[in-house]
């Protein structure tokens, strides 16, 4: 089998070209002050002023920035080199407080060679794409502050189980929750430039509840909250409807499912 974290690589740098210029992404909204970070988010991470932050999986830098609008000092880590390299161009142009470090994840802590953070951030379509979730809390636990503060929001791991093509008002079981194996799928454009015409292979991992919360836990990481929403910040099932605040519900009929969780740890004092 090739090497999925290769294969990985070369898909998201082919994807961050395709949505520097996407609709989904909105780059020149962006760049004229439209925030992308969302309610959950901002409650979640709290007021971010002066703070540094460190944000895990970046892609090509509009949240990173985000937060540095905010009024945070940020870091952004990612593997992908087209990714960094746009997030860098943005941060020129908008002469913000920002660096970005190319990277796979589990090599975050050598590349801060000691630095640590008052918050680490991740959020949206993140750890689906890492094998092994102990060592990813091991870099966040690595890379805190004492006392500092860890916020993830994802979609929920029950949603991975269904048929998320379905036009279905109730979407059918198409996969095993308890599904440990590496996933290969063959893409054909992607979530955010769907007509892109890239075509490649991608792999990733299904992580359980028991498995994102005891790599936290057992990284030494204190749960301070564990939250999960009928709603979610991106569509799933094509019958789901947006609403007035931004976030992607189930329809009327359909049932009521956990989309979307979020985590809120502490490093020990
Ligand atoms: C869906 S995107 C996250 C998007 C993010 N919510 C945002 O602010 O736009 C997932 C990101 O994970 C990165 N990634 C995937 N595997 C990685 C790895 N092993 N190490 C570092 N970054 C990785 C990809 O390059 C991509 O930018």
């Amino acid at each position: 089998m090739e090497d999925p974290i290769a294969a990985n690589r070369e898909l998201w740098n082919a994807w961050a070209d395709a949505h520097v210029g996407s609709e989904f992404y909105d780059t020149e909204g962006f760049l004229a002050g439209r925030e992308t970070i969302d309610q959950v988010e901002l409650e979640g991470v709290g007021d971010v002023a002066g703070k540094s932050l460190l944000h895990l999986q970046c892609h090509f830098g509009q949240t990173t920035l985000s937060w540095a609008r905010h009024g945070a000092s940020v870091v952004g880590v990612d593997f992908s080199e087209r990714g960094v390299a746009i997030a860098r161009e943005l941060t020129e142009q908008l002469e913000l407080d920002a660096r970005f470090i190319c990277c796979d994840i589990y090599d975050t802590l050598e590349h801060l060679e000691g630095e640590r953070f008052d918050v680490i951030f991740t959020s949206y379509g993140a750890i689906s794409w890492l094998p092994d979730l102990k060592r990813w809390a091991e870099v966040i636990a690595g890379a805190l502050k004492p006392g500092g503060r860890f916020f993830i929001a994802e979609h929920h791991p029950f949603l991975w189980m269904f048929d998320d093509y379905t036009e279905a008002l109730v979407p059918p079981f198409k996969y095993p929750y308890f599904d440990a194996n590496v996933l290969r799928w063959e893409e054909d454009g992607s979530y955010a430039a769907p007509d892109s015409g890239i075509k490649a292979t991608s792999y990733s991992w299904q992580h359980t509840f028991d498995e994102i919360v005891n790599s936290l836990v057992g990284a030494g990481l204190r749960i301070t909250s564990l939250r999960e929403y009928p709603y979610l910040a991106f569509q799933w099932f094509p019958t789901m409807v947006k609403g007035a605040d931004g976030f992607w519900r189930m329809p009327e009929g359909a049932p009521d499912l956990p989309l979307m969780y979020s985590i809120t740890a502490e490093a020990p004092e």
